[in-house]
């Protein structure tokens, strides 16, 4: 049997400030009844100033660690999917594992945006699985609310900060594991979201840069669009690849963008929501944050068991999407 990269253990940090619908009655002009109707969100956690992703990831990096029963020693890589990192650079793969103690780790990171958690997963996988390490932390992390603009009531609404980490390491003779994962792109649709300011095409203290806009820009229609499409390809396909259908199933694991989204996803594989999870209406759109937090409360409410075969799938800005079958 192949080598497998099981994933052992995970860990999750989400802002505790809580932001409901109905404080954003107040400084735009919404209400709970539209946010509800049209995303399925009723509160979402809002980072302080200076809590970065790196905050978070530490904190959930630590918390796979000690309930794998791993020293920081062992890990060999960690890997942090975000979009949303401290710095342009260093990485901040580089600060969570100065501060596990993962002294002797390599790290780095991956932007992906909503589909980095599946992103990273794999690409630890295929690092544990050929050999080149033993074991990873992968993080999946976002602070998307540092970046929204609280006037704009069509993007404002629809995010929280937080994330997840899991410790995945090598095990043969297993059915556990990494099963299969589909990652695709279109980058003729990199307009629909985006953050102009800040990057080498429009970097601060430049003329460009003054020109550009800091703030989380999306053109929430054509994501909309996307976003069914993309979760309904994207299973169909990592289904496919594994020989297996949605009846194999145990659990549908979404990214957490917007309900809508997510039932029609559903709807499309033919799975009823007991199969799907959800917690979108907690904590909104956490970017590479809002999978592993999924599968964390998943675990937790004894939604996923060892053993069971869960799909997650992720979609946003790029465009990227993809999906993982996990044995878990
Ligand atoms: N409160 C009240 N009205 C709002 C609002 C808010 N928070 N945000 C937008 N509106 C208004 C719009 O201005 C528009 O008004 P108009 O018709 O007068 O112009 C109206 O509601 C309808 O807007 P529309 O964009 O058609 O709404 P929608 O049903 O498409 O929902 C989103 C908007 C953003 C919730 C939806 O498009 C979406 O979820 N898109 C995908 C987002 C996503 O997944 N992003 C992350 C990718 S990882």
């Amino acid at each position: 049997m192949p080598n497998r990269a099981v994933i052992q253990s995970i860990g999750m940090a989400v802002a505790d400030r809580v932001m409901t619908n109905d404080e954003f009655e107040a400084i735009i002009d919404t209400t709970d009844e539209w946010i509800q109707t049209r995303t399925g969100i009723k509160e979402r956690r809002i980072a302080e100033p200076g809590q970065s992703s790196s905050y978070f990831g530490i904190r959930a990096a630590k918390e796979a660690l000690e309930r794998a029963g791993k020293s920081p020693e062992e890990v060999e890589m960690v890997v942090c999917a975000t979009v949303t990192g401290d710095y342009l650079f260093p990485g901040t793969a580089c600060l969570i594992q100065d501060a596990i103690g993962a002294k002797n780790a390599g790290a780095y990171d991956l932007g992906a945006a909503c589909a980095g958690f599946i992103y990273a997963a794999e690409a630890a996988a295929g690092m544990i699985c050929n050999g080149t390490v033993q074991n990873a932390v992968v993080v999946g992390i976002d602070t998307l609310t540092h970046f929204v603009d609280w006037k704009d009531r069509s993007t404002c609404v629809l995010f929280g900060d937080g994330g997840g980490a899991v410790f995945m390491e090598r095990q043969k003779d297993t059915e556990r594991g990494i099963v299969a994962t589909v990652m695709l792109a279109d980058g003729s649709g990199a307009r629909h979201i985006k953050i102009a300011l800040g990057g080498s095409l429009n970097p601060p203290h430049s003329a460009r840069g003054e020109a550009a806009c800091g703030y989380i820009y999306m053109a929430g229609k054509e994501v909309f669009r996307f976003a069914v499409r993309a979760m309904a390809d994207s299973c169909s396909r990592v289904l496919e690849k594994a020989g297996l259908t949605s009846d194999d199933v145990a659990l549908f694991c979404p990214h957490q963008a917007n309900l809508r989204i997510i039932t029609a996803a559903a709807d499309h594989l033919g799975l009823s929501m007991d199969r799907v999870f959800v917690n979108v209406h907690k904590y909104g759109n956490m970017g590479a944050g809002s999978i592993p937090v999924a599968l964390y409360e998943a675990e937790q409410q004894g939604k996923l068991k060892r053993g069971d075969l869960v799909m997650t799938v992720g979609f946003g800005a790029g465009l990227v999407w993809g999906a993982n079958l996990i044995r878990w």
